[in-house]
Formats: structure tokens, C-alpha cells, sequence
């Protein structure tokens, strides 16, 4: 029987075109630049237009994602999409994708595990593949999660952001695939913590979509520890020790939970990526925005291990390690 590795074939990212800056928010709530920035690391966000899906920045991302690596939609059986602001109840948003790239075959679903949901999806996706039942997949995190903000609570609407990012895993034999592939997932949830960070509505409780709420500075300390161990654990499963990454591409929620992440593990400030400054928290989002940027960078080439993690409601926390 053959023996199957994930490999990563392209990464996109795509944003909304309106930008909103803390200046702007300092008009809406009594907020400042001055905090948003020294609090968080964030400056600008972007919003989605009115009548701008979670589909469309999904689809988008895909497209660019599928571009990078000299693939097509057709080339495509599998779409995994982690969001928590599908475009309906039901149908799944990945199918909505799936429908807007012309893809008429294989399998599409949704994963709900919010900010850790990129991670999850990449898991799920990487264990479809290494199975043999799919042959190349659509891994991506995509939001709106301006839509679910209260707009009047200064505590929470200067946090986050819209955007979509993706990236295409395809099924190779370890022999040829060498040591490239995903080469750990590590996923954990914890339901106890689920009043520090959640929406208050749904279908099954107010049938409404409700708005975001959090304890923020309780969020923070659990965000730290519980994204520092997904780290040791990825590592360790993949067999790696810290210094043999070469790029940390972490969740972007508040730029001092990754500084003093990256600070307690030992990893030096230059392998961390940030982009938190120009988008906020894209929630399932964040990583694979991060890792296209990255690529488009160079940082990412052939041979190049990176180490992604996160932490989100529920609570869920979550960590991979890829080498490129
Ligand atoms: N502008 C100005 N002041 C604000 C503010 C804002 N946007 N938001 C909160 N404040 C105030 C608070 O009201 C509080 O005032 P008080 O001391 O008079 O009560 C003060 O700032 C400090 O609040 P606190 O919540 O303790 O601040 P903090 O340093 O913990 O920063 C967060 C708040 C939300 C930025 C931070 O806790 C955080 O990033 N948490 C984790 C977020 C996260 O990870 N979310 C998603 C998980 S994926």
C-alpha cells in the first residue's frame, strides 16, 4: 500500500478593499490610536463592502492560491473550509466556493472551531489526503466577522477584521514527496471556557446571528499557554526541535500574546511573522494570510519549515508544522 504525505502546493490571501483605520474607530467609540496600538500591535483593518461574502473573499483566495501553484479548479477534489461566518445557516460556505470556482466534483464541507479553525481544516484535509481518498485539496479560512461585532463595544470592535486566505495541499507518496509535507497537527478544545469568548445568538438558541463577546484579559493569559503548548507539542510530533524552525506564522489576535509566545519558547523575534498591524484578528484567517504573504515574500521556498498555532473560542487551540 502506498504511504501518503500532504504537500503544499500554493498559498493565497486576499483582503476587502475598504480599510479602517483606528483614526476611523476613534470617531465611532471612545477609543484611541494611541490604545489600539500599545494594546494590540493593530493600526488598519479591512471590512467587506456591503453584500461582500465570506464566499467571495474564500473564492478569491482560492483562485490566487490555485494560481500560485500552476493549478486550476478542475485540478481540485476536496475543499475544506474552517469559518464562523458562513454566508448562510446551510448550505456550507465551501460549497458556495466550490460553486463559484466551477467545481462540480469531489467533496466540499464547513469546520467550526473559529480562530483555531485553519488549523483544524488543514488537519482534516491532511488526513482525507494521507488516506489516499482525495487527491488535492482547498484548505481555507475565510471571515466576515464584521458582520457579528457589536460596533458600539470598544472592547471588542477594534480587535478584528475581514479576509480569506487559502492553500492547496495535494496528496504525493512520501518516497517522492521527501521531507516536505505536513509533518505534524496537534488539536485541542476545552468546552468549560465557552462564556470568555463566544456569539450570543444562533439558529438554535435566539435565531438570530447575535454579536461577539469576550473577556478579554482572561482570553489573553489562557491564549498564551495554550498556544505555547500547541507549539511544543507540534514540534514534537513532528520530531523537530524549536531552533529547526525557520518561521513562525502564528494566529493574529493581539501582537503581545505572540511576542511573549515566541519570547517563552525561546524563538527569536525575527522568525515571528506579524501582520496584525494591517489586518486585526481575520480569526480562521489569520495563518493563511500569513503563510501567502510569506510566500510572496521568498521567506517560504522549497526546504523551509514553518510552525503555525492558535488559540480561539470553544476554547480550541491548535498547532501544525509544514515543511515547504
Ligand atoms: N479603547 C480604550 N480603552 C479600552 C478599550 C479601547 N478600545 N478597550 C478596553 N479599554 C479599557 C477597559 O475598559 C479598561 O478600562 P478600566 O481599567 O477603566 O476598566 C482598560 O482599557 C484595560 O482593559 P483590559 O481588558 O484589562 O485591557 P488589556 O490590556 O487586557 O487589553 C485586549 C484588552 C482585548 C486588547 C486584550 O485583553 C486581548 O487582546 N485579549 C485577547 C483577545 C483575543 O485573543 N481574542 C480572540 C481570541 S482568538
Amino acid at each position: 500500500m502506498n504511504e501518503y504525505v500532504s504537500v503544499v502546493r500554493g498559498v493565497g490571501g486576499h483582503l476587502p478593499a475598504r480599510v479602517l483605520t483606528n483614526a476611523d474607530l476613534g470617531v465611532m467609540v471612545d477609543t484611541s490610536d494611541q490604545w489600539i496600538t500599545e494594546r494590540t500591535g493593530i493600526r488598519k483593518r479591512h471590512i467587506a463592502a456591503d453584500g461582500e461574502t465570506t464566499s467571495d473573499l474564500a473564492a478569491a483566495a482560492a483562485r490566487k492560491a490555485l494560481h500560485a501553484g500552476g493549478l486550476g479548479p478542475d485540478d481540485i477534489d476536496l475543499i475544506v473550509l474552517a469559518t464562523a461566518t458562513p454566508d448562510y445557516t446551510f448550505p456550507a460556505t465551501a460549497t458556495i466556493v466550490q460553486n463559484k470556482l466551477g467545481i462540480t466534483r469531489g467533496a466540499a464541507f464547513d469546520v467550526q472551531a473559529v480562530c483555531s479553525g485553519f488549523v483544524y481544516a488543514l488537519a482534516t484535509a491532511d488526513n482525507f489526503l494521507a488516506r489516499g481518498q482525495f487527491e488535492r485539496a482547498l484548505v481555507i479560512g475565510a471571515e466576515t466577522f464584521s458582520r457579528i461585532i457589536d460596533w458600539s463595544d470598544r472592547t471588542t470592535c477594534v480587535l478584528f477584521g475581514d479576509g480569506a486566505g487559502a492553500l492547496v495541499l495535494e496528496r504525493q507518496d512520501k518516497a517522492i514527496a521527501g521531507d516536505r509535507g505536513v509533518k505534524s497537527v496537534h488539536l485541542r478544545s476545552d468546552g468549560r471556557y465557552k462564556d470568555m469568548l463566544y456569539v450570543d445568538g444562533g439558529p438554535s438558541t435566539t435565531q438570530t446571528v447575535g454579536h461577539l463577546k469576550m473577556i478579554g484579559n482572561q482570553v489573553f493569559k489562557h491564549a498564551v499557554s495554550k498556544i505555547s503548548e500547541s507549539v511544543r507539542a507540534a514540534v514534537d510530533q513532528a520530531g523537530r526541535h524549536i531552533d529547526e524552525v525557520d518561521w513562525f506564522v502564528p494566529h493574529q489576535a493581539n501582537m503581545r500574546i505572540n511576542q511573549m509566545v515566541a519570547h517563552k519558547l525561546g524563538v527569536p523575534e525575527d522568525k515571528v511573522v506579524h501582520n496584525i498591524q494591517r489586518y486585526g484578528n481575520t480569526t480562521a484567517a489569520t495563518i493563511p494570510i500569513g503563510l501567502s504573504e510569506s510566500f510572496a515574500e521568498g521567506k517560504l521556498c522549497e526546504g523551509t519549515t514553518v510552525l503555525s498555532a492558535a488559540f480561539g473560542s470553544g476554547f480550541t487551540w491548535a498547532g501544525a508544522v509544514m515543511r515547504f
